[in-house]
């Protein structure tokens, strides 16, 4: 009984100063693009914030060059930045970017064209039909032949 908690406590130590490591390394190398929270401000950097834990570390894996092979996922720029890590390291990291909340921005880009009432008086085809398919049945167009 007592081995065992000396086992947990070695285990939470360890976890705890992997965990700082990694708060260390998003702090000072990845905070330059993806901000200190991961909420990037510009597009070209991918928001990390929030995202699923398991889904971070897979993708760190998967910028990382294995044993002479080519990475599974290529970015010029991401390639190089995750070389030195240890799968420690990207588990740390994913945590930590798993771990913060995402703030969410407008789409960059994308201008309203029609004013918001428009689709109302469109057709079948218009964005308004289209968004009522996946809606009650109730408000399916009148020539749908299930109505
Ligand atoms: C010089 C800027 C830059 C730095 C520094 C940087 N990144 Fe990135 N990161 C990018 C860009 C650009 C992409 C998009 C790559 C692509 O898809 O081609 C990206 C993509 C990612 C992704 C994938 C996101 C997704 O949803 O697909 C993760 C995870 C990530 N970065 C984590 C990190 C971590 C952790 C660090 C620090 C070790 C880091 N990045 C440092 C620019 C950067």
């Amino acid at each position: 009984m007592k081995r065992a908690w000396v086992v947990a406590a070695a285990f939470l130590v360890a976890t705890a100063s992997a965990q700082d490591k990694a708060q260390g390394i998003a702090g000072q190398v990845c905070a330059a693009c993806h901000a200190p929270d991961g909420n990037s401000v510009a597009a070209a950097n991918p928001k990390i914030a929030g995202q699923i834990a398991e889904y971070l570390q897979k993708q760190l894996r998967d910028f990382k060059a294995q044993s002479g092979k080519k990475p599974l996922r290529e970015s010029a720029i991401m390639n190089g930045m995750v070389a030195n890590l240890s799968d420690d390291d990207m588990k740390g990291l994913a945590a930590f970017y798993a771990g913060q909340a995402q703030k969410p921005a407008a789409a960059a880009g994308i201008q309203r064209t029609e004013s918001p009432r428009a689709p109302v008086a469109m057709g079948r085809r218009g964005p308004a039909s289209r968004r009522s398919s996946h809606g009650s049945r109730a408000s399916l167009p009148s020539t749908s032949p299930r109505s």
